[in-house]
């Protein structure tokens, strides 16, 4: 089976849900990255025992650097994907250029509408009928790497904020583990 690494930086249930979906779809998550030492996602990777690695970014280090630490790691384990699952820090153009096509995110809106980190909130909050997930490639940019998969949410006329977000993160956890499978299966 491909493996698969996944980078998270909050509560983590895509990456939960890539997990336990994860024989049904051939491939196998090998380790997640998070750059949040309090992220949930942790303590869900040590009861699932999947092997976790903490980069903190410290006060006085850059980017760059912070990052160096992240590509040690990924040398000492071969990996096919990196599937960012609520991965809140922007890349680098290294780290895309390097890792080109094998990085891919999700998001929860129709892209290239409500990019950024709050986006089922300001799609909610801004009257859409329609909304959605998006699985893309990374790029250098916020949300803008090349579109593989979108599928649609209706809000229905009774839709709370509570109701359309419970919505949303349910197609993600139908849509992300069959992408990853899709793509797999394309490469071979
Ligand atoms: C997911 O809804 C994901 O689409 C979103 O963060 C959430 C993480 O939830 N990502 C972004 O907004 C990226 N711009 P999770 O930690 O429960 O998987």
């Amino acid at each position: 089976p491909a493996k698969v690494l996944v980078f998270a930086s909050g509560r983590g249930s895509n990456f939960v849900n890539l997990v336990k979906q994860s024989k049904k779809f051939n491939y196998r998550v090998i380790a997640l990255i998070v750059d949040n030492p309090e992220a949930p996602a942790i303590e869900a990777a040590k009861k699932l025992d999947i092997p976790y690695y903490v980069v903190m970014r410290q006060m006085d280090e850059t980017k760059a650097r912070n990052e160096e630490k992240i590509k040690s790691y990924l040398e000492t384990i071969p990996f096919d994907y990196i599937a960012l699952a609520g991965y809140m820090r922007i890349l680098t153009s290294e780290f895309v250029k390097r890792y080109n096509k094998r990085v891919i995110n999700i998001h929860p809106s129709l892209l290239p509408a409500f990019k950024g980190p709050s986006a089922i909130e300001d799609a909610f909050n801004y009257g859409v009928r329609v909304s959605g997930v998006t699985i893309h490639y990374i790029d250098e940019g916020i949300d803008t790497g090349e579109i593989i998969e979108q599928e649609i949410v209706y809000v229905d006329d009774d839709e709370t904020l509570e109701s359309f977000k419970r919505k949303i993160h349910e197609l993600e956890h139908e849509l992300y583990p069959k992408v990853i499978h899709r793509l797999i299966q394309k490469r071979r």
